[in-house]
């Protein structure tokens, strides 16, 4: 598919922006700070929902403005379809399709595939295991977007049955002053209470988790083929999906994660042998697992107040032939492997394609200045072969020549595509 138009308003750093797209490659090129990656990370927003480099919506509003508006009109093979995103800070944020009723922003998941590439993704690598189930669940919901509901449910509860376990926490601290009060009453009551949500928690979290599992079965072998095409082949990536479910992951680890600092293992190998995992194993049977887990770590949830067992807390762990890619692999590598990530996100889609024309957008935010000469050539050859590919870069020096493509210049506040009737090729 290809975007043929974006148009934004009070999004970023642009009051009001229309800019025609065509298919093939274009390069959006202006110094630092005139707002490219605006424009890209607006056009990734309307695949995923959310921004590659914030969480909350408040500044994807221009300063001072109270929503912001992101259109753009995707051709796939015969098919046009018209998105519209309403980013409402603090509100539910808004969805029209071809200019139809208000809908849900959620019921725009699955219309527009995009990739994006961007420095953040190093983080996919380095970062806290957060990173890499944001990775996979916006992945997910691209592919299948009923898992959006799925993913909400499961918040949901989670948020409830934290708000249960916190609270009778603070309980048991201030009743007669001592974490060893005990009172059989209001035990009981949390206990049943915890019961229902356990359930609710466990059958949502058991379809969340069966899609990750199935998900990083797919994209395993296109992984190492990435890794292999980006590199000379040399070394064998793994992903491998670690449950909390299954013990896997160490309570001290998500911690530093719900902290925000760096995970206590870091460089730790991982543990020989290991869980089978749950590949292979149905939603009913991950249920029951995860209900088992989760009477196993009562006392532990209890005492902490807080949830933790579940997809929230799990890891996909990156391994770069034996080492954990994370603490390990050299900063070329990590660049490496976060772009094979990113391309075997591309090629399962690619595999996902049921119609001709329903290639994802490929969008490249200043990848290139970051990569080796050699790794940008073969990046670049990639991905020139993609329909539609929007590259970001502050000077042209950094596009390599295989990339060709027409360029937009990107001022403050406005583009420059004045020439888009001519396309320039290489940078001859
Ligand atoms: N919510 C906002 N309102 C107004 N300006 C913004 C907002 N968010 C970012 N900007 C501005 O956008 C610019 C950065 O744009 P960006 O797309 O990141 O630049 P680059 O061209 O380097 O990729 C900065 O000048 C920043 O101040
Ligand atoms: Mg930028």
């Amino acid at each position: 598919m290809y975007a043929e138009r974006l148009s934004l308003t009070d999004f970023r750093s642009y009051a009001q922006l229309d800019l025609e797209l065509s298919p093939g490659a274009t390069v959006l090129v202006g110094q630092n700070g005139v707002g490219k990656t605006n424009l890209v990370e607006a056009l990734g927003m309307l695949s995923t929902l959310s921004s590659h480099r914030v969480s909350s919506d408040a500044p994807l509003v221009r300063f001072g403005a109270e929503r912001a508006l992101v259109r753009a009109a995707f051709v796939r093979g015969t098919q046009r379809s018209a998105l519209e995103l309403e980013i409402n800070p603090g509100r539910a944020n808004r969805g029209r399709i071809n200019r139809g009723a208000t809908i849900r922003a959620r019921d725009l998941l699955g219309i527009a595939r995009t990739v994006l590439f961007a420095p953040e993704d190093l983080a996919l690598v380095k970062g806290d295991p957060s990173s890499r189930r944001r990775f996979l669940d916006e992945l997910l919901t691209v592919l299948l977007p009923h898992l959006a509901g799925t993913r909400a449910d499961y918040d949901r509860v989670l948020k409830q049955r934290n708000a249960l376990l916190k609270s009778a926490r603070a309980a048991r601290f201030s009743r007669r002053g001592g974490p060893d009060a005990r009172d059989a009453s209001g035990g009981a009551s949390v206990e049943s209470t915890l019961e229902v949500w356990d359930t609710h928690l466990a059958q949502a979290g058991a379809r969340l988790l069966a899609a990750r599992v199935a998900l990083v079965g797919r994209l395993a072998p296109h992984l190492d083929a990435a890794y292999a095409q980006l590199t000379d082949g040399s070394k064998v990536t793994r992903a491998v999906y670690r449950s909390s479910v299954e013990g896997a992951v160490p309570d001290a680890e998500e911690d530093a994660d719900d902290a925000g600092h760096a995970p206590s293992s870091f460089g730790e190998p991982p543990a020989a042998g290991g869980s089978p995992g749950l590949a292979g194993l149905g939603v009913d049977e991950i249920a029951e697992r995860f209900l088992a887990a989760l009477a196993a770590a009562r006392p532990r949830e209890l005492e902490r107040g807080l949830t933790l067992v579940g997809p929230h807390r799990d890891d996909l762990e990156l391994l770069l032939g034996e080492a954990p890619a994370k603490g390990f692999a050299s900063h070329g590598e990590t660049w490496s492997f976060a772009l094979a990530l990113r391309l075997a996100s591309y090629y399962v889609m690619l595999d996902d394609s049921a119609v001709p024309g329903d290639e994802p957008i490929l969008i490249l935010d200043d990848v290139f200045a970051e990569l080796d000469a050699t790794r940008r050539a073969r990046l670049a050859a990639i991905v020139a072969k993609a329909e539609q590919v929007l590259v970001t870069a502050a000077v042209d020096a950094d596009i390599p020549p295989e990339l060709g493509g027409r360029r937009i210049r990107v001022f403050p506040g406005a583009v420059d595509d004045g020439d888009a009737a001519r396309p320039e090729h290489g940078d001859a």
